[in-house]
């Protein structure tokens, strides 16, 4: 599930509500799932799929590992594209945006409400970084699961929240006539306009 809170009717964020609301009554699986695509110079172009897990106004946010391949990447380039596709309603929002790091408090309050085995998957995790075997992988999650307490989010762990300057809704037709509709922030204000199929 996605948690949308404080949406502006008059902002382009309502319709990325009301298509989700959509995909969720067409039992869309994944729903959360977001490719998030950012660039290094040593990694070149990278995607990855990540839980988007609360648009608030219009700042998404996602949670992940801050010594990871991609905190790496968006430590060198803030700039990123994010993508959702829910097949089940046909739908694509692109977006582009800036992207930072949220605060330790805010941190630490979402770490507290997680479950023990996500807690213990995220503290024992060293994300991205090569390791011998999915052994050990196991051995280090069942190993921080014995620990008394999980809910004290590592300084490692948190999210990120990025705000979209562009977004682009496509949404698939018959014969190909696909709409894709654009808003664009130009100096704080909305525009709007269509690109061909
Ligand atoms: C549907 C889906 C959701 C995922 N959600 C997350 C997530 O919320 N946070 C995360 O760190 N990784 C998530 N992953 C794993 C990432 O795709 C990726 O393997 C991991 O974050 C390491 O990426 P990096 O090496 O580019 O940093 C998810 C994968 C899939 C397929």
């Amino acid at each position: 599930m996605i948690f949308f809170k404080n949406i502006d009717e008059k902002k382009p964020f309502a319709r990325i509500e009301d298509l989700y609301k959509e995909a969720l009554i067409a039992k869309q699986r994944n729903i959360e799932a977001i490719c998030i695509s950012s660039y290094s110079k040593k990694n070149g172009v990278n995607s990855r799929f990540v839980n988007l897990k609360i648009v608030d106004d219009d700042k998404f946010f996602f949670f992940t590992n801050y010594e990871s391949e991609k905190a790496y990447e968006f430590n060198e380039n803030n700039q990123i594209s994010a993508v959702l596709y829910w097949n089940q309603t046909n739908t694509q929002i692109r977006m582009k945006s800036h992207i930072i790091k949220t605060s330790n408090e805010f941190n630490q309050n979402y770490f507290m409400k997680r479950t023990k085995e996500k807690n213990a998957l995220a503290i024992s995790s060293k994300q991205s970084k090569k390791i011998d075997s999915f052994q050990s992988v196991k051995k280090n999650f069942f190993d921080v699961m014995q620990s008394d307490d999980l809910t004290i989010c590592p300084e490692y762990w948190g999210g990120y929240c990025f705000s979209p300057f562009y977004i682009e809704f496509w949404t698939g037709d018959k014969y190909r006539l696909n709409r894709r509709e654009v808003f664009e922030l130009c100096e704080g204000k909305w525009k709007k306009y269509f690109l061909q199929p």
